[in-house]
C-alpha cells in the first residue's frame, strides 16, 4: 500500500472508530479543528498520563502548573509573539487560495528529494546486491544535480526569511517556477507576513475592552510563574516546571489531519539551570526524550534528530525530534536551549526581578532555560501511524481473511480489555458481567455479545484493545476463562482470579518506566 492512501485508511479507520471527527461536521466542519471521540479521548489521555508522569513523578526536581489560556497582552510583546510569532503568505491570482510560501518551497524541495528516492530505487533494483547507495548519490550525475539544486534553494530562502526579504521570497517561487496546486497557474500576489495569533477582546463594551490574544504556546504561562513556584515550592536549580495545555495559531495551511491544527495540545516542560550549565542539560533532555519514544516499543529507524542549522536569535542550541509520519519526516517535538531570554524580557517588560539567589556561588542571576516541547495531537497521530495495521489471517476452518488491528502500546490502549460471553444465555453474560463488575476499578473494560466471536474480536482489534476474554461454558464449571492477545491471536486459559495481575503486569506503566 503506497503511503498516501495508508495516510487516507487512518483518517477513515479513526472516524469509523470513534477516535477522531471533524469539528462541527454537521455544518460541513470547520478547517483544522477537530474533536476527539470514545476512544480518541482515552488515548489521547493515556499519552498525556505518560507524559506527565515521566516529568513529574519521576523526577524529585520537576513539577506540574496549570496556567490560563488567557494572559496579559504585554506577555505577548515581551516574548516577542506580537512583532514577529508571523508566516509569510502568498495567494494565487486565479484560484483565490492562499499559501504559506515557506511551504510552497517545501513541498518544491520535497518533490525534487522523492526525484533522488526514485533515482536510487531505480539503481538499487538494477545493480542488485552490489548496490552502493553512499557511493551512488555522491557520484551518479542526476542525483548531485538534484541536490546541488535542493541546497541552492534552502540557502537562498533561509537567508530571505533571515533577512525577511519578502521580495526575494517570492522571487525563489518565480525562479523555481512552482504552479498553484489547484489553478496550476504561476499569477501570484506578493508575499506579506501574517500574524498566527488569534485575538479577542476582555471587557463587555467595545469601546473599553482590550484586545488579549488566545496563547500560541503554553510555554510563557510557565515562565510568568517561574518566580511564583520557586519561592513558594523552595525550588532549588536545577529544577523544571511541566504544563499540559491548549494552544491556538491561526495555521493557514490546513492539511495532514491532526498534524497542523488550529486548536492543539502541548506538553511542555521548562528545565531552569545554572548559567554555562546550559549544554550538559540541552543533551540531557535530548537523550532522556528520546528514551521516552523509544520506551513505546517503536523502531528507532522511524525517529530522526533534526538538528537547526539556524537558531532563533535567543536559542543557544535546539534540536527536533522527527518521526516518520505516512507523508514523510516531520517534526513532533521541539528540544530548545532558550537561554535567558523569555525571562529577562518579562523582567524587562514587567519591571519585576525574575533572579535567582543561587547559595553556593552566592549570587543572584536569571536562569537559563532548557524546553521540551511536544504536540499531543502529533503524538497521538504518531501512535496511530505507528498502530495501524492490515493483515491476512487464517480462519479456523481454513479460509483467509483480513483484520485491521492497531497495534497501540496496551498501557496506551483507550480500552484495555473486551469481555465476551460466547452465548447470551446459560449464565455466561451474568459471569461476564460480573468479571467487568471487578476489573473496572483498574482497566477500561467493555462487555459485548453482540455477533459471533470472530466478529467480536475483530472489532476489539479495529479498536486497539489489547486483551479480550471470552467466557465459555468451562468457565461456569472451573472459572476459569480465555485470553486472546491481540498481537499474536494466541489464547491462553486462565483463572479468573488471575485476571487483574495478568492484565496489571502487561500494562504496567512502571515496566516501561523501569525501561529507562
Ligand atoms: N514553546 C515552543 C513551541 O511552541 P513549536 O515548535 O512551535 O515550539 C512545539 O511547537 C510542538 O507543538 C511541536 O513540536 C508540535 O508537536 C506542536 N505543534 C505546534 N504547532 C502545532 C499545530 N498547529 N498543530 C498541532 N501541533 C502543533
Amino acid at each position: 500500500m503506497n503511503q498516501q492512501d495508508l495516510f487516507k485508511k487512518i483518517i477513515a479507520h479513526s472516524k469509523e472508530y470513534g477516535y477522531v471527527f471533524q469539528s462541527s461536521e454537521i455544518y460541513d466542519g470547520l478547517s483544522a479543528v477537530y474533536d476527539y471521540g470514545q476512544y480518541g479521548v482515552e488515548l489521547k489521555n493515556n499519552i498525556k498520563e505518560y507524559w506527565w508522569k515521566s516529568m513529574v513523578l519521576l523526577n524529585e526536581n520537576i513539577v506540574g502548573l496549570d496556567s490560563s489560556v488567557f494572559m496579559h497582552p504585554k506577555v505577548w510583546e515581551a516574548s516577542g509573539h506580537v512583532g514577529a510569532f508571523n508566516d509569510p503568505l502568498i495567494d494565487n491570482k486565479d484560484s483565490k487560495k492562499r499559501y504559506r510560501a515557506d511551504v510552497l518551497i517545501e513541498d518544491y524541495i520535497q518533490k525534487i528529494e522523492a526525484k533522488i528516492n526514485k533515482e536510487i530505487k531505480k539503481a538499487a533494483k538494477r545493480f542488485g546486491e552490489q548496490f552502493d547507495e553512499q557511493e551512488f548519490v555522491v557520484t551518479n550525475k542526476r542525483v548531485v544535480d538534484y541536490k546541488e539544486k535542493i541546497k541552492a534553494v534552502q540557502e537562498r530562502f533561509v537567508k530571505a526569511l533571515n533577512d525577511n526579504d519578502l521580495v526575494e521570497i517570492k522571487q525563489i517561487i518565480v525562479d523555481c517556477e512552482i504552479n498553484d496546486p489547484v489553478s496550476g497557474t504561476k499569477n501570484w500576489t506578493d508575499v506579506r507576513q501574517f500574524n498566527l495569533m488569534f485575538e479577542t477582546q476582555v471587557g463587555s463594551v467595545s469601546e473599553d475592552s482590550n484586545t488579549i490574544y488566545l496563547r500560541p504556546e503554553t510555554a510563557q504561562g510557565i515562565f510568568v510563574n517561574y518566580l511564583n513556584i520557586q519561592k513558594s515550592g523552595r525550588m532549588k536549580l536545577p529544577f523544571g516546571i511541566a504544563q499540559i495545555g491548549k494552544a491556538f495559531r491561526n495555521e493557514i495551511v490546513a492539511r495532514q489531519f491532526i498534524f497542523r491544527m488550529r486548536e492543539f495540545e502541548q506538553m511542555e516542560m521548562e528545565f531552569f539551570v545554572r548559567p554555562g550549565d546550559e549544554q550538559k542539560w540541552f543533551e540531557f533532555w535530548k537523550e532522556k526524550r528520546k528514551k521516552w519514544h523509544l520506551a513505546l516499543g517503536i523502531d528507532d529507524k522511524k525517529y530522526r534528530f533534526h538538528e537547526h542549522e539556524k537558531l532563533a536569535f535567543y536559542a543557544n542550541a535546539a534540536v527536533d525530534i522527527e518521526y516518520e509520519f505516512p507523508f514523510g519526516f516531520k517534526e513532533v517535538e521541539g528540544i530548545h536551549s532558550r537561554t535567558d531570554y523569555d525571562l529577562t524580557q518579562h523582567q524587562n517588560f514587567s519591571g519585576k526581578k525574575l533572579q535567582y539567589f543561587d547559595n553556593e556561588l552566592n549570587k543572584s542571576y536569571v536562569p537559563y532555560v532548557i524546553e521540551t516541547s511536544i504536540g499531543v495531537d502529533r503524538m497521538f497521530l504518531l501512535i496511530l501511524s505507528h498502530s495501524y495495521c492490515e493483515e491476512k489471517i487464517k480462519k479456523e476452518n481454513g479460509e483467509t481473511d483480513q483484520r485491521v488491528v492497531l497495534r497501540i502500546p496496551p498501557f496506551l490502549a483507550p480500552v484495555k480489555l473486551a469481555v465476551l460471553p460466547l452465548v447470551k444465555k446459560d449464565g455466561l453474560p451474568d459471569m461476564a458481567h460480573n468479571i467487568i463488575n471487578d476489573l473496572k476499578f483498574d482497566f477500561n473494560c467493555q462487555y459485548d455479545e453482540k455477533d459471533s466471536i470472530g466478529r467480536r474480536y475483530r472489532r476489539q482489534d479495529a479498536i486497539g484493545t489489547p486483551f479480550c476474554i471470552t467466557i465459555d461454558h468451562q468457565s461456569i464449571e472451573d472459572n476459569t476463562v480465555t485470553i486472546r492477545y491481540r498481537d499474536t491471536m494466541e489464547q491462553d486459559r486462565v483463572e479468573i482470579s488471575k485476571l487483574n495481575q495478568i492484565i496489571s503486569e502487561k500494562i504496567s506503566l512502571r515496566k516501561v518506566f523501569k525501561e529507562f
